[in-house]
């Protein structure tokens, strides 16, 4: 497995959170809600659904289904990712018995079996090395009630690529600040997924902002 070059994963988001804040709102005003999967899966979950969010950062996704009536288990490494995710939610008053926040990292996730109606992983998966991206697959199904749904968000290699960070093997990339994603694509992402027993529901592309996002469910 190539190494990820420069500073470690955690110190990178947590420097960023402390001098950037919540870049989430910043980058995205008025929400996340023009999103496809997210919008799909939206209508697709029971209004008091019980979601894992992993990494979770500043809570935007989560956000949106916490007012919907969704009750949230959030998870990230950084604590200061976590600690502006609070902030947010109790200034959006929504009621602290409807949210629990963790710093965590993905890998070492114990949550027992069928305990959530939805894992959204959005855009944070893409962070870790091919070997634990697996791994999660495999909780995140887990983790899932029957019939659960799994969302993934994921930039396109192209986009990346873009960004001008090094590929230090095909479809990684790897900063000396610390930024890493390991980018399986849609095409792959979906055939693992159907290999654990999950199933499609649809794949979202937005082609020219650079990014997928692929919703599955949890085979009965
Ligand atoms: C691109 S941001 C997405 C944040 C949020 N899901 C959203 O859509 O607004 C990725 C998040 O994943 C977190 N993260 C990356 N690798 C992680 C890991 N191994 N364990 C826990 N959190 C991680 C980062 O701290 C960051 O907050």
């Amino acid at each position: 497995m190539p190494k990820p070059l420069g500073r470690d994963q955690k110190t990178h988001w947590s420097q960023t959170y402390e001098n950037r804040g919540d870049i989430w709102h910043a980058m995205y005003p008025d929400g996340y809600s023009g999103f496809e999967g997210l919008r799909k899966l939206s209508q697709m979950l029971k209004p008091n659904a019980a979601v894992l969010e992993v990494g979770i950062g500043t809570g935007e996704a989560a956000l949106l289904l916490l007012k919907m009536g969704a009750h949230v288990t959030g998870v990230d490494f950084s604590p200061e990712a976590i600690e502006l995710c609070r902030a947010k939610f109790i200034k959006e008053h929504i009621p602290e018995d409807r949210f629990e926040l963790k710093v965590a990292s993905i890998e070492e996730l114990q949550l027992g079996s069928s305990r959530f109606d939805c894992v959204l992983d959005y855009y944070a998966s893409q962070h870790l090395p091919r070997d634990s991206q697996l791994d999660f697959l495999r909780k995140a199904y887990q983790f899932l009630k029957p019939s659960g749904l799994f969302l993934i968000g994921q930039f396109s290699q192209d986009h990346i690529r873009k960004q001008g960070i090094k590929e230090i093997a095909p479809g990684t990339f790897s900063s000396e600040t610390g930024h890493f994603f390991c980018l399986l694509g849609a095409t792959t992402l979906s055939s693992l997924l159907r290999q654990i027993g999950f199933r499609i529901v649809g794949v979202y592309e937005a082609k020219r902002e650079g990014f997928f996002e692929l919703l599955a469910a949890k085979s009965r």
